[in-house]
């Protein structure tokens, strides 16, 4: 195979094969987001996680931040640092959402600790530390760390090379019926981040929002059979998804896995359908506050809002990358 121009003399004969990005995934584990690291493990041909920065959220950042290390392990990536950032929002209440996923954030399952400690260095400095290279970042959690990376260096947001963030939900909310978790629980930082003036148009932050997670749900049925298909990692995903309380989606008879759709658009985009739209983050203290409004009729838009979703792919793809990473796995 001829090497590309660009590849040096001496550059190997699979020199071609497109590199695997760089990724960031910004957390708080959270079951859906262990699924988005099990995913973004599970494809090291397109995507190579750099690091995790871990964000109060679903529980205290003690909690999510070790809950990174240990998925981590899980996933037989030890050596991606994970650094702690922000313990608290901007200056809204800490708002948490261990009914949904346990008050240890992964259901209740007691995974083993994980390899290594907690990364030196703050997650807001890992962000901008690594915004230096050619990054993406999937942000999952609430904006904190985001926003406070760009009120510090406000030119961080010409050098991702996207951000894509789950949060928000255009026609209804999860906590309140305006309002979804991560966006109400720093509605503050949302804003920071969604209305900030330094993304450049071509890469404008990718919003995943409830109306796109909802359209893909992971049925008991694929739960139950997730358990049964493979060996660690597929029994450990499948006991923390069942241990998963979503109240939201819980009369349509199954559980978005929102973080890992955001995960996965870094990788199979082909999946998503998006339109543009200018968004404004409702920070007022009345009924609507953490509400994301989308004006898809602008001409200024501030965002790509992922509208459609290709769910069947994206139920039987996430299945079958899962089972790849306990075929990697040597204990099986
Ligand atoms: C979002 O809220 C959290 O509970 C989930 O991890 C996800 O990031 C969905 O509203
Ligand atoms: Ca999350």
């Amino acid at each position: 195979m001829t090497p590309p121009p660009s590849a040096p003399a001496d550059a190997p004969a699979d020199a071609a094969v497109p590199k695997a990005s760089d990724i960031i995934i910004d957390c708080d584990p959270g079951i859906d987001d262990a699924i988005a690291i099990l995913l973004a493990a599970a494809c090291p041909e397109q995507v190579r996680i750099a690091a995790l920065t871990a964000t109060h959220g679903n529980v205290g950042l003690d909690l999510t931040a070790r809950n990174a290390r240990k998925v981590l392990t899980l996933a037989g990536r030890p050596e991606v640092p994970v650094h702690a950032g922000c313990p608290r929002p901007l200056t809204a209440p800490v708002h948490d959402a261990a009914h949904i996923h346990g008050g240890n954030g992964l259901g209740g399952i007691d995974l083993p600790d994980g390899e290594g400690g907690i990364a030196e260095g703050h997650g807001v400095d890992a962000l901008i530390a690594e915004a230096r290279h050619d990054r993406t970042l999937v942000a999952v959690g609430p904006l904190t760390n985001v926003a406070v990376t760009l009120i510090k260096q406000p030119q961080t947001a010409a050098r991702w090379r996207r951000l894509v963030i789950m949060g928000g939900g255009v026609e209804k909310g999860n906590v309140t019926p305006q309002a979804e978790f991560n966006i109400f629980t720093d509605p503050e930082a949302a804003r920071t981040v969604l209305t900030t003036t330094e993304w450049p148009a071509e890469s404008r932050p990718v919003l995943f929002p409830l109306d796109a997670t909802h359209q893909a749900l992971l049925s008991p049925e694929w739960i139950s059979d997730l358990a049964g298909s493979g060996g660690t990692v597929c029994r450990t995903a499948a006991a923390m998804l069942g241990g998963y309380d979503t109240p939201s989606t819980a009369a349509r008879g199954g559980k978005a896995v929102h973080d890992a759709m955001a995960v996965a658009w870094t990788i199979r985009p082909e999946l998503f359908e998006t339109r543009s739209a200018r968004v404004e983050v409702i920070t007022d203290s009345g009924a609507a506050r953490g509400r994301t409004v989308a004006d898809f009729a602008s001409t200024e838009p501030t965002a790509d809002i992922v509208t459609g979703v290709d769910a069947p792919a994206f139920i039987d793809w996430l299945k079958e990358r899962l089972m790849s990473l306990d075929a990697a796995r040597s204990d099986g």
